[in-house]
């Protein structure tokens, strides 16, 4: 399969150094670096196109590729503001597209865990919950979309939490919020902890990368996952899925 790569950074140019591992041929790349952008001459007969990019760039790019009637992997995060419209794009155009706030299969693990924790903690209100989440001091977007997909898991399968705090607070917190802060460091590839505590004790879940190939490897297996198909797809609905796919 044939795929081209948009956002040619550091998962860029991993996905170029692994996707002949899985079978696959990178015959495009752009990025402002490269001094090309998205035209049918430059994507060349790309089935795919995997975008990790910037967050202002994925609505730009994904009409441009749409017009182009390719698949399209979405890895970059922050362009939520722009789902209906990228939705719209692949009606539109009939083609498939794929997202996910992150791709590693670890994580996505760790969602259920998550969701069966907070399900759980309904039957002990004495359990207080909170989050954080840690990254590389050159992440252009906070919190991460991982942390938005954590708090939302959170809120939905935990009663007594409504309301996702992000922010610095200067007042006290209220118990229904969910509050998540985001740290910014050094090369950090991506930590999230979810916690919940309690008089006698904290309980804490934590999701540590260690580096980006799981990411990776995950978008390869959505983009050939998303080869055939028209719709838009969140990969943390399809993960199950895509593991059990041998091909
Ligand atoms: N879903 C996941 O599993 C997952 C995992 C890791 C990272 N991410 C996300 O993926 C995104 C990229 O991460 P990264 O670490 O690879 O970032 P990065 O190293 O900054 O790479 C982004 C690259 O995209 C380029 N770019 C900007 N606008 C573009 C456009 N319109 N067309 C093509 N290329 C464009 C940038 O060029 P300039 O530097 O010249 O602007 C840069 O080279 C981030 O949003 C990050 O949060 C997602």
């Amino acid at each position: 399969m044939k795929i081209a790569i948009i956002g040619y950074g550091q998962m860029g140019k991993l996905i170029e150094k692994i996707a002949p591992d899985f079978g696959l041929e990178v015959v495009s790349k752009i990025d402002p670096i490269l001094e090309n952008e998205i035209t049918e001459e430059s994507i060349k007969d790309a089935e795919v196109c995997i975008d990790f990019s910037l967050p202002n760039s994925v609505l730009p790019n994904a009409r441009k590729i749409a017009n182009l009637r390719k698949n399209l992997v979405i890895g970059t995060t922050g362009w939520q503001e722009h789902f209906a419209e990228i939705e719209q794009l692949s009606k539109k155009f009939g083609i498939g597209i794929i997202y996910g706030s992150n791709f590693s299969i670890g994580m996505n693990t760790f969602f259920l865990i998550v969701e069966n924790a907070a399900k759980l903690m309904n039957q002990l209100p004495q359990y207080d919950a909170f989050g954080y989440e840690m990254h590389h001091n050159k992440k252009q977007d906070s919190p991460s979309g991982t942390a938005k997909t954590l708090a939302d898991i959170v809120i939905n399968n935990l009663d007594r939490k409504t309301i996702r705090q992000y922010e610095k607070l200067d007042r006290k917190i209220n118990p229904e919020e969910f509050h998540f802060s985001s740290i910014r460091c050094g090369n950090i590839p991506g930590t999230h902890t979810i916690g919940f505590d309690s008089m006698a004790d904290t309980i804490e879940l934590k999701h540590t990368a260690r580096n980006r190939e799981g990411f990776a490897q995950g978008a390869i297996q959505a983009a050939k996952w998303i080869n055939d198909k028209k719709g838009m797809f969140n990969f943390q609905e399809i993960f199950y899925e895509i593991l059990m796919d041998k091909k």
